[in-house]
């Protein structure tokens, strides 16, 4: 029998995309398992979410750190306690350090909103429609030290309607991140990915 791996969760809010992984990996019996979800807002519904389906939770509060290295130190011993084989960013607001991502390198993914490079940072909905692209969408990728940026993983695409708002656009990207973040977690975890010299390797 296959060694089951390990997760890690990062929020830092609703956690939507957290629960479509935590669904994801019951329904589809993934041979991993989440054995903690992490936080740095104590107040983030998701960590009522990971609670409520049995997971450890953690809250590292940004807000107790009088610098980001410091609260990169905090998170990383967090993190380290459980051992895991990947450390998955779900809506994790937070910029990281160099430092930090390069402890994680290779085993650290992230979904941005935006079909990467366009559009890295917040608000990516309104950037698309205020720059009147015609296709939008999201992106799986390894995290690098650049932010919202890195080996892509996966994306997938949502055509941009003439009277869309950023609500709704919105809406059906979250509904691809649902989709894509999941597989992309099952293929890493199943071995049919890897990050190798900088480059998404296929397996
Ligand atoms: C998601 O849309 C995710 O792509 C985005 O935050 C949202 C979190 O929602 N992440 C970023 O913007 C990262 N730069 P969720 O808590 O419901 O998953």
């Amino acid at each position: 029998m296959r060694a089951m791996k390990r997760l890690v969760i990062l929020i830092s809010g609703r956690g939507s995309n957290m629960q479509a992984i935590i669904r994801a990996a019951a329904a589809e019996q993934w041979p991993a398992q989440i054995v903690a979800v992490i936080c740095n807002r104590p107040q983030a519904k998701g960590l009522q979410i990971a609670s409520d389906a049995g997971i450890a939770t953690v809250v590292v509060d940004h807000q107790s750190y009088a610098d980001r290295a410091t609260f990169d130190a905090a998170l990383a011993a967090a993190i380290d306690q459980f051992a895991p084989d990947l450390v998955v960013l779900a809506g994790f607001l937070r910029i990281l350090t160099t430092e930090f991502v390069s402890r994680y390198q290779g085993r650290m993914l992230n979904i941005h909103p935006s079909l990467l490079p366009s559009f890295p940072g917040l608000a990516t909905h309104s950037q698309a429609l205020s720059s009147g692209v015609k296709v939008h969408g999201a992106t799986v990728h390894f995290v690098t030290p650049d932010l919202d940026h890195g080996p892509i993983v996966a994306q997938a695409t949502v055509a941009v309607e003439e009277n869309d708002t950023e609500a709704s656009l919105g809406s059906r990207v979250l509904e691809q991140e649902h989709s894509i973040y999941p597989q992309a977690i099952r293929d890493f975890i199943e071995g049919r990915i890897a990050l190798e010299n900088g480059q998404v390797v296929r397996t």
